[in-house]
């Protein structure tokens, strides 16, 4: 093979690698962009509409979780509402959301810290929740509605 003939393969070599950069860029980024907005199991727009007021609602006897989880450290992090309001910016659910993320299982209300931590020991809650038994039993319409969101989350969707 003759010198400058070599030097042609290896342009057209440098070009084709180009070429395949630009063509392979936009799908990188199509992919950066997926992974920024994490795909859930678990219906926000649920949760924001029926799951998250029962957090701000006063139960009975009980304190509200907001009253306890806006402040302290738990897991269970609610973000404190803005001056003056009383419920979420949406924002400010997105992040309630991930927070609560983190304590349940998609599809399985057993497996779920947050149906269980809070329920009653004798109705299969765990043993102790400094913000007490805050539902006496499964037969709670709030527990029911987060059991029934949680149930409905389809694992690996
Ligand atoms: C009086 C304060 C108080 C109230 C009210 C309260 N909690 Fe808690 N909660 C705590 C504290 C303190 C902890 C951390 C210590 C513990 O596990 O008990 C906690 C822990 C938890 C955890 C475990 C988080 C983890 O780290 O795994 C969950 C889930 C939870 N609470 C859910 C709730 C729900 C749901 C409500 C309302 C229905 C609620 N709590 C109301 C004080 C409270």
């Amino acid at each position: 093979m003759t010198l400058p003939r070599l030097g042609l393969i290896v342009a057209v070599a440098a070009l084709l690698a180009t070429a395949v950069c630009m063509v392979a860029k936009p799908f990188g980024k199509a992919r950066a962009q997926e992974s920024a907005t994490p795909k859930s199991p678990f219906d926000f727009q649920v949760y924001r509409n029926r799951v998250e007021p029962i957090f701000l609602k006063k139960r009975g006897d009980h304190a509200r979780c907001y009253a306890c989880h806006s402040q302290n450290e738990s897991t269970f992090h609610l973000q404190r509402l803005m001056p003056g309001q009383t419920s979420w910016t949406e924002e400010q659910s997105r992040l309630n959301f991930a927070s609560v993320l983190r304590l349940v299982a998609p599809g399985d209300p057993s497996a779920s810290r947050l149906l269980l931590h809070p329920l009653a020991p004798e109705s299969g809650g765990e043993s102790y929740h400094s913000g007490g038994r805050q539902f006496e039993t499964q037969n709670d319409p709030d527990w029911r509605t987060i059991a029934e969101w949680v149930r409905t989350a389809k694992p690996g969707s």
